[in-house]
This record gives C-alpha cells, structure tokens and sequence, in this order.
C-alpha cells in the first residue's frame, strides 16, 4: 500500500455537531484513512471508545497507523477498535461487542482519494487498469462483470440512474457491439468506448465524458445505495438518548436516501392517513437537525476541491 492520502471532507461540522463526551462510544462505519476518526479520538478519554469500520483493508491498515498515532501523540486513554466489514452490519458488529447503544455514528460514504488515486484498483478513467473497482477485493463482483455481462437494457439503466448520463443508451449500445469483438477488461478500452458513444460536440460539459458511467459502474458494483438503505434505521435505533447520526453524501441518490430514511425515523407511523389515532405505535426517535444539508465552505472548497459535492445531514435521537 503506498501513502494514504485522503483530506476529510467537512470535519469541524462533523465533529462539533457529535457533542462528543470523552467518555462516549462512538462509531465511523467508513473509516478510510482515519481522518474524521482520528479527531473523533482525539475528543475522548477514559472509557471513550471509537470503531471503525471499513470494507477496504487498506483502509483498515492505514487507520490504524493513523489512530495508533493520535493515541500515541495526546497519551489519551480512549481505545479504539477497527473492523474490516460493510457498515451495513454496524448495530451486528457492535452487538457482538456487548454494545447496546452508541453516542455517535458518522458516514462519510463513497470513495476515498486513496482508492482513486491507486491505479490498480481500476476506479479512475485518469490509469490505465483492469476493470475491477471493489472496495472489498474479496467480494466476488468486479466492473468487468457489469461491462461484459450485463444486458445492455441493465447497462443503460445502470449508467442512466447512478451516473445521471443522458447518452446512457448509447453507450450502453456501444459496450454491448464493443464486446461482441472481445471482452472489454482495461479502463481505457472502456474509455475508448465512452468516448466513440458521446458525440464529439456533447462532451465539453460535465468534465471527463467517462465521469458518470464510471461512478454509475462503481456504485453497482459496490451496491452503494442499497447498503445506505438498509443501515439506516436501525443505526438511528442503536443511538442512545440525544446520540447524532451523520452522513455525507457526494450524490443526489445517496442524499434522496438518507433525507427520506431521516424523515422516516422523525415519523415512523404507518397507519394510513385516514386513521383518526395512531394504532402502529411506532413514536418518533428524533429531529433532522440540518434542515437544509450543510455543505463545504468557500474556504474549504479553495483548499480541497473534492468537497465541492458533498453534503452532510444529521439526525439527533430524542
Ligand atoms: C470518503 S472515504 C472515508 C474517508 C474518511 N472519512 C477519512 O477521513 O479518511 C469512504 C470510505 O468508506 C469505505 N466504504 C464505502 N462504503 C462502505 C461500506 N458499505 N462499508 C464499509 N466501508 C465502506 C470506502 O472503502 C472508503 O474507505
């Protein structure tokens, strides 16, 4: 693994907004370099604990290198303890643990810097690589499954919903005659692809033409937006009394989720609107604190560009 660079996105709002208490526990279900975990540690004392949970075991190595290093530096007596796990199975891994409730839970979704910038692991269109884009190398699904088998109508849909890409169609048509010839297995020739489908006058707006169906690739790939989903609730149900949940979110669908799951938990009701009193039972767990999202700062974005979408929402338990 070379160095880890990964600059945190939005770390003094997600810090001040988790009222950390230096005893508190606390959980980063994407722990990446460390970098919001790392503050994260630096706030507790005896009794406060930090996991860290990531998919990626570079990530896992780094962090630890990272916290070992905050603990080493600020003497504290906090521990910390990081998994190599989807967040998805948080309130699992933290039940395994003895853990019932939690202060604080923070999401920082999507892909690091570090993960982009190796070109081996085939994220980015900038290296030439196999096709591959798992955060988890041990899962089973690579993007060079999604590109030479799935139907082009999978492809267009994929590429169209994720990656928001109007000549989706086309270029899901292109891959499908591309690999009739013979699998499509590098990033570039993927690339070329994109480039022979969007038409040479459309592709001075919205950056690299491959941008969108590389992330449109990346989250299938990954199931990005279903583990979001199903983390949710029951995240928002393991926080204790006045516990935060933060997510931030660097897509329009991932922010849909999470606003929507977020609504959700502040009215959990399901009886039918006709129905004069509540008879489900399910009473509101809390308030969306952030009623619009908050976003990076001018200063911020001056300083890592990479901020520029991202959107962080919080929810406090009562
Ligand atoms: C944007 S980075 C997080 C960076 C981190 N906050 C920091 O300050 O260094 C996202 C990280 O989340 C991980 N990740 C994405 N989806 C995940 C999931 N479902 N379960 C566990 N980790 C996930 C990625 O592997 C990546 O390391």
């Amino acid at each position: 693994m070379g160095e880890f660079s990964h600059i945190p996105v939005l770390l003094n709002e997600c810090v001040d907004n988790l009222e950390i208490k230096t005893d508190g526990i606390y959980v980063d279900g994407t722990v990446g370099g460390g970098g919001h975990s790392g503050a994260i540690l630096r706030k507790l004392g005896e009794g406060g604990l930090l996991i860290g949970i990531d998919r990626d075991a570079e990530a896992i190595e780094a962090a630890g290198i990272e916290l070992n290093s905050v603990l080493r530096e600020t003497k504290s007596k906090a521990r910390f303890e990081l998994v190599h796990d989807n967040y998805v199975n948080m309130v699992e891994i933290c039940r395994e643990r003895g853990i019932g409730g939690v202060d604080g839970i923070l999401l920082d979704i999507g892909v690091s810097s570090h993960q982009f910038d190796s070109a081996e692991r085939g994220f980015s269109y900038r290296f030439d690589a196999p096709l591959d884009m798992r955060m988890d190398r041990g899962d089973r699904l690579t993007a060079a499954d999604v590109v030479n088998k799935y139907s082009e109508r999978e492809l267009s849909d994929i590429i169209f919903r994720y990656g928001e890409e109007r000549w989706a169609k086309r270029i899901a048509e292109f891959i499908v005659q591309r690999r009739k010839k013979a699998p499509i297995e590098t990033t570039f020739q993927l690339v070329d692809v994109i480039k022979g489908a969007i038409p040479k006058g459309a592709r001075s707006d919205g950056g690299h033409p491959a941008k969108r169906t590389f992330q449109a690739i990346r989250i299938e790939v990954n199931g990005e937006l279903d583990v979001l989903s199903n983390v949710i609730m029951g995240a928002v149900e393991m926080l204790k009394p006045s516990g935060v949940m933060e997510i931030i979110t660097f897509h329009s669908l991932e922010e849909g989720i999470v606003k929507k799951l977020f609504k959700k938990a502040e009215n959990p009701c399901e009886c039918p609107p006709e129905f004069p009193v509540c008879v489900c039972g399910k009473k509101p767990l809390g308030r969306m604190i952030t009623k619009h999202a908050i976003v990076a700062s001018p200063e911020e974005l001056e300083a890592n560009p990479r901020a520029a979408s991202a959107k962080l929402r919080i929810f406090k338990r009562f």
